[in-house]
């Protein structure tokens, strides 16, 4: 049944994927069919790289020999359920506030013995080389996944997660950068759109960051693999000719609070898929 379901999803996004670009209008309902099929979870590659992420969370690593089983996601040492869909938060034992992957780098460096420079160096799999998701992007996969259908509901009575939200707030309003950007240019106001991409309006409409935010981390099938948030947070501050957002730093997770601050309440769809 499962199988049978996965056969006819994986067929109508072939088919739609190989719908010649005819026309505005008809392009238009193309999209909407094609985001229609991309609901379809079974049909979701973004599950087996969670497996993989499974997996390598569960197997020793690294100069410590140690798995991953042991990092604290903010609900105790190894609970994992549920734990995803309260972060960021303040952890006591970094001095920080730290989102889902930069919570995995912290234990990688504590619990396995990694370096900073080992965990960072490559993060994100490039989709123009080819290449496959990294472990890091498997491992977040997985451990996210383990918060799916749980609402969205970080914490936020530790000043210093009070501090990551009025951070990540200033960060989205504030026009910076060559092209005098802030994130709110593009996301700031219901329905606008670059081409066929909805720009979601995630500094007063709740529902649009809701929908957003529900899945992440997510398959995103023009790259044919998981994207993070911490990926998309690089992404967008690329778009605004800014300097590469360092992976896990205090301002991609001050970005990342307030996105889950504007979205709380909300039920976690995971493995998201998008476009
Ligand atoms: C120049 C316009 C622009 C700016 C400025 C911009 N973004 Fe984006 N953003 C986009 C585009 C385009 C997409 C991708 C939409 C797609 O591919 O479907 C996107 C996607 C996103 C998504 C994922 C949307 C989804 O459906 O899952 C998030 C979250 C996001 N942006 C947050 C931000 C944040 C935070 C900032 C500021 C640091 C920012 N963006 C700045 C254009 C912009």
């Amino acid at each position: 049944m499962k199988h049978l379901k996965t056969g006819r999803a994986t067929l109508a996004l072939a088919a739609l994927l190989a719908l010649p670009g005819v026309g505005g209008a008809q392009e238009m309902v193309n999209a909407e069919a094609y985001r229609a099929a991309l609901q379809d979870k079974f049909a979701n590659p973004g599950t087996m790289v969670g497996d993989r992420g499974e997996t390598l969370f569960k197997t020793p690593r690294g100069p410590k020999n140690a798995s991953l089983e042991k990092c604290d996601f903010g609900l105790g040492a190894g609970k994992l359920a549920g734990a995803y869909a309260q972060l960021p938060r303040y952890f006591k034992d970094s001095g920080k506030v730290e989102d889902l992957e930069s919570r995995l780098v912290t234990c990688m460096i504590k619990l396995q013995g990694f370096s900073h420079d080992e965990v960072t160096r490559k993060v994100f799999g490039d989709q123009t080389k080819n290449e496959s998701n990294t472990d890091i992007e498997a491992i977040a996969m997985y451990v996210a996944s383990q918060s799916d259908g749980m609402p969205i509901n970080p914490p936020l009575k530790h000043a210093k997660e009070k501090e990551a939200l009025k951070m990540g707030e200033a960060l989205f309003y504030t026009r910076h950068g060559p092209m005098d950007f802030s994130c709110k240019t593009c996301h700031g106001e219901d329905g606008k759109r670059i081409r066929l991409q909805e720009l979601g309006n995630y500094a007063s409409n709740r529902k649009n960051a809701q929908d957003t935010m529900k899945t992440w981390p997510t398959y995103r099938v023009s790259h044919g693999m998981v994207r993070t948030l911490q990926s998309r947070m690089w992404d967008c501050n690329w778009q605004m000719r800014l300097p590469d957002l360092a992976y896990g730093s205090p301002a991609s997770v001050a970005l990342i609070s307030y996105l889950s601050q504007q979205a709380k309440g909300v039920a976690l769809d995971l493995p998201g898929m998008k476009r």
